[in-house]
Formats: C-alpha cells, sequence, structure tokens
C-alpha cells in the first residue's frame, strides 16, 4: 500500500499567548530515527488543551500546535523502526512526549500529519475504530500510572499490574472512584475490576449509572448529594477501610472528602495539584498527584503498551464512548468551548483532521 504524503498540511495553530485558533496551512514533519509518521484520522479533546490555551501554560513559543492524543494510518517510517509498518492503523499519545514540561508541537494532535515516537505508538486491533482509538491514550495513561506505578515522578500505589501477574489479587479489597464517568475514571473502574477490588464504588451523576456498571463499579454514589455525606453512603457498601481513593475530578472539594473518607495507611490519588491543607492531613494518610505522560514511567508504559491492543480487542479496556465534532480541525475550539463549560458527560469528542475545509 503506497501513502503518498504531501509536503503541506493543515494544522490548527494558537497563533500567540491565550489568541486566537487559526487553521493554515503548515509543512508536514519527516519523521527522524526511531519516529513514524501518521496520517491522522482522529484527534480527541482534552481539558489540558483549553487549559494549555487558556493559562498559557506548557507551550514553548508561538504560533503553537497543541493536541494531547491522536490515531490514524502510519504512513512514513524513521529509520531503524520495526514495530510498525506503513498503512498500520495506530494510536498515538503525545502524553508520552511532555517532555520537561513543554509540548512537543511537532508531535500535536491538532493537524493532519503528526509525529510520534515509535516506542510509544500502538496498533489498533479491527474492533476499535480510529475515532474510538485516539480517545484511549490519555485516560489509559492516567489510570495506569495511578494504580500500578510507583518511585517515579508522579507515580501512584505501585499495585501489581495485571501484566505482571496482578489480576484478580486485590479481590474482597473495596477501592473509591471520584469521577467514574470522566475519561480517565472510566477506566480507573475498568482497571480496579481487572484488579479485583470488590466493592468499586464510584461518585457520579445517575444518568450514568448504567455506564460505570458496565465498566466495572459495583455501586454508585449520586456525585449531587453534598459530599458531607460521602462517608456515611460508603460506610452503607462496605466496613473495609479504603486503601485507595482515585480522585478523577480533583477539585478542593473533592480532594478534601476523599482524603477524609480514607482508612488509615491510604493513598489518595488527584489528576490536579493537592490542594489539601497541612493542617488537614492525618499521619498515616498519603496523597500523589499522578503524571500520566509516559515519558515519566518508561518502564511502565513498555509493560502497558505490549499489552494493550490485547486488552482492547478483548474488551477487557473498552474505550471511553466518542461524540464526533463537525468541521474537522476548524470545530475544535467550540468542543473546547463544551469541555471547559463542563458540558461533556460520560464521553470523550473528536475531531477528523482530514475533514478539515
Ligand atoms: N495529571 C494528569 O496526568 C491528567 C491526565 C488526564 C486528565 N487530567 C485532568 O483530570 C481532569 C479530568 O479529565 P478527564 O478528561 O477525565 O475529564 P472529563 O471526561 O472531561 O470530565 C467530565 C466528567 O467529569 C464528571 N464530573 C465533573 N465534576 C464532577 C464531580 N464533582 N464529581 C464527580 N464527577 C464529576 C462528569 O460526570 P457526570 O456527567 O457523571 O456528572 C463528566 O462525566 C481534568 O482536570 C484534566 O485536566 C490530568
Amino acid at each position: 500500500m503506497s501513502h503518498a504524503i504531501p509536503a503541506t498540511q493543515k494544522a490548527l495553530f494558537i497563533e500567540a499567548p491565550k489568541g486566537d485558533w487559526v487553521v493554515r496551512s503548515h509543512s508536514v514533519p519527516t519523521p527522524s530515527a526511531g519516529e513514524v509518521l501518521v496520517r491522522v484520522e482522529a484527534a480527541a479533546l482534552n481539558p489540558l488543551d483549553w487549559k494549555v490555551h487558556d493559562w498559557d501554560i506548557i507551550i514553548p513559543e508561538y504560533p503553537a500546535l497543541i493536541g494531547s492524543e491522536s490515531a490514524g494510518i502510519v504512513v512514513a517510517l524513521g529509520d531503524g523502526v520495526d514495530n510498525v509498518k506503513v498503512g498500520d492503523r495506530v494510536q498515538v499519545t503525545v502524553f508520552a512526549t511532555l517532555h520537561q514540561a513543554e509540548m512537543n508541537t511537532r508531535a500535536a494532535a491538532f493537524q493532519q500529519y503528526t509525529i510520534a515516537p515509535a516506542s510509544w505508538v500502538i496498533k489498533v486491533p479491527p474492533n476499535i475504530s480510529l475515532d474510538q482509538a485516539a480517545s484511549i491514550p490519555a485516560a489509559v495513561n492516567t489510570a495506569s500510572v495511578g494504580l500500578y506505578t510507583s518511585q517515579s515522578p508522579g507515580a501512584g500505589v505501585g499495585l501489581v499490574a495485571p501484566w505482571n501477574g496482578g489480576s484478580g489479587k486485590y479481590a474482597g479489597q473495596p477501592l473509591l472512584v471520584i469521577g467514574g464517568s470522566s475519561a480517565v475514571g472510566q477506566v480507573a473502574l475498568q482497571f480496579a475490576k481487572l484488579s479485583g477490588f470488590s466493592p468499586i464504588i464510584t461518585l457520579v451523576s445517575p444518568s450514568n449509572n448504567s455506564l460505570v456498571t458496565s465498566l466495572g463499579a459495583t455501586h454508585t454514589i449520586d456525585r449531587h448529594q453534598p459530599l458531607s455525606t460521602l462517608a456515611d453512603s460508603v460506610n452503607k457498601i462496605t466496613s473495609k477501610p479504603l486503601t485507595v481513593v482515585f480522585d478523577a475530578i480533583s477539585t478542593a472539594e473533592t480532594q478534601i472528602s476523599g482524603y477524609n473518607v480514607l482508612g488509615d495507611g491510604g493513598t489518595l490519588l488527584t489528576l490536579l495539584p493537592i490542594t489539601v491543607k497541612d493542617e488537614e492531613r492525618i499521619p498515616g494518610k498519603s496523597i500523589l498527584n499522578l503524571q500520566g505522560g509516559a515519558s515519566f514511567h518508561p518502564e511502565h508504559f513498555k509493560g502497558l503498551y505490549a499489552h494493550l491492543s490485547d486488552y482492547l480487542e478483548t474488551g477487557v479496556v473498552k474505550p471511553n464512548r466518542i461524540e464526533v465534532n463537525p468541521g474537522g480541525l476548524a470545530g475544535v475550539p467550540d468542543g473546547l468551548d463544551r469541555l471547559r463549560m463542563g458540558q461533556i458527560s460520560g464521553h470523550k469528542l473528536v475531531v477528523r483532521p482530514q475533514e478539515t475545509a
């Protein structure tokens, strides 16, 4: 199969700090040794994308290209790449390339052709569409880091990963996911199930109860009830101490509520900087702020990515439900507005860069 590679492509630029989004022509990058060039068929939208724009963080220089995860077809290989070939359907984790807290714009998702390090590219099994595949990396990376890494910066609680013999190992132990319908929360529920936790309790809107129970939650708590009632709600479900609370939302309110409901020696996992104050800390209870980027945890990701295609093919890990936002790359700003306003519930927004007018 041959893939003609154009000299230029359409890409979505942020022209200046906190500035306008503009679709315009851009050169197609060439893969260096160890890299692949991917024709981006789908790019998923993440809260990080609007934060990067609105808060002017992570971007090293302007005009800037961003976008955290994508999926498409491999169209060219750099020297030494042998894990994928031209024509393969792959998903790309731009999260992997967040080296030194700087966005690698060559590898950004909001363009028609992107560069990816070959080691962070995963083949997409036939039962998963490229729209679905684009929604997988950030959520799978972050949830797995929370449960199965330890010691590296931004690591989690260091459970034995399922691919290292940890399937079912934590049977009979309760776990709480705050925000089980969020992108990361949905995958945290699925890994918790794979690890054997029970009961798996989650805080969601009741409209998402059937979604989260299909992913492994055994009990739901209405997230619109006052968080002051969280401990009572959990105690009605289990009398065992919670050793892990995965706070997939991580507002100040969810963090302190999740921390207070932990048992002795337990750990709260947060996705945003820790807001629990020193005077609120209790000896023996820990809080870890996760970094989902693959470059922070290379050994962990070698193990995960060796098994992820199988997990997706067999349905052990199901992707988030997706909604395709129309307009190709030009649809990104509207989609990010919806994310910013909290209007996305239980699914991810995806754009198709090749449909850009
Ligand atoms: N540290 C990292 O490496 C990392 C990685 C990925 C994401 N993040 C951050 O993690 C956060 C979540 O990202 P995401 O992509 O998973 O989010 P998302 O899918 O866009 O979040 C939307 C979901 O959040 C739920 N939600 C909102 N407020 C809630 C609350 N108070 N309690 C329970 N559920 C609530 C909603 O649930 P209902 O509709 O059921 O109400 C909705 O389904 C973002 O702030 C993101 O920037 C950090």
